[in-house]
């Protein structure tokens, strides 16, 4: 089977080269720009294209690896050709999109999947240690067992999706990971508006950070929960919301938005007492 890729940004390079370390036969690269082509393909022995034709003509299964908002126009570039694409095999990386934005491919004859790989990929090397332990997120109209088998070969897991699940799986993947460094950049700021530099706070917090992920990973987030709305700390919780005056009014705001869902977790298993419950859903409403 040769594989090659439309796209040779982070996910198609870092992709490309997984593949080609787990001894997989890459045909190469089309790109937008002919530099990137050009370095992914250099990356993994394969070859550089200036067009689709002769990519697709060289590859079994292709994946489309380009930006979102170009997945479509490059699957109707294909189909445009007019040549046959039995059996052969189109994939997307997109955790937002499903499969369905392939169709038109399929119905020259290609099987059509949407191949997620549950990761963030930041830069190509660190993505290529990463995806060892990546689960990816798989859908398809038809039967998976192409790409099944090429996870099987690869050692990594999979989720099998519908397409209509794909939305709120996408929304779960980017608060875990976008929400999370959003919500960390929160803590860091803080921190900052007391005069620690961000590079001092990272290294301080970093154990803390570290040690309540591996703890939300072994127990499950109502058991790690700890802190102050897990106490029921009312007096805690006043001292923290006097801080934000009116000129802190967005801090405030997702304090108290962040701090009812910990309110929510904290009473799941942690916080029974009503009188504290009540307290704290009322400062923080
Ligand atoms: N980054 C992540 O953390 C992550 C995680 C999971 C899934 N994904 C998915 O993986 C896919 C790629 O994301 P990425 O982060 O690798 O993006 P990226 O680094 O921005 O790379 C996208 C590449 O697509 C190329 N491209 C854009 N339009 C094109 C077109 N019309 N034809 C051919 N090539 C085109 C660009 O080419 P040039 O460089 O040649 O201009 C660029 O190299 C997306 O579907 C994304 O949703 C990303």
């Amino acid at each position: 089977m040769r594989i090659g890729f439309i796209g040779a940004g982070r996910v198609g390079t870092a992709f490309g080269i997984y593949l080609k370390n787990r001894g997989f036969q890459l045909s190469g690269y089309l790109s937008r720009s002919l530099h990137s082509a050009k370095t992914a393909a250099e990356l993994t022995d394969s070859q550089v294209y200036s067009n689709d034709v002769s990519l697709v003509k060289d590859s079994d299964l292709l994946f489309i690896t380009c930006n979102d908002d170009q997945i479509e126009s490059v699957a109707r570039n294909i189909f445009s050709t007019g040549n046959s694409l039995k059996n052969r095999s189109f994939a997307h990386m997109s955790g937002a999109l499903s499969s369905a934005s392939l169709v038109c491919l399929q119905e020259m004859g290609a099987y059509i999947y949407s191949v997620h790989p549950m990761q963030s990929f930041a830069d190509v090397t660190k993505s290529v240690e990463d995806l060892s332990n990546t689960t990816f997120g798989i859908e398809g109209p038809q039967q998976l067992e192409k790409i099944v088998s090429l996870l099987k070969k690869t050692g990594n897991n999979h989720l099998v999706l519908s397409p209509d699940q794909k939305t709120e799986y996408h929304i779960a993947s980017c608060v875990v990971s976008n929400y999370l460094t959003a919500l960390l950049s929160f803590g860091f700021n803080m921190m900052q508006s007391i005069g620690i530099t961000q590079s001092t706070a990272i290294s301080a917090l970093a154990p803390m950070i570290n040690g309540t992920i591996r703890n939300i990973i072994r127990t499950g987030p109502e058991k790690a929960l700890t802190g102050p709305i897990a106490r029921g700390d009312v007096e805690t919780i006043i001292k923290h919301l006097q801080v934000f005056n009116a000129a802190r009014t967005d801090e405030s705001d997702t304090y108290k938005l962040l701090g009812r869902l910990t309110l929510a977790l904290a009473q799941k298993e942690i916080l029974k007492e009503k009188n504290k419950i009540e307290m704290l859903t009322k400062l923080l409403t």
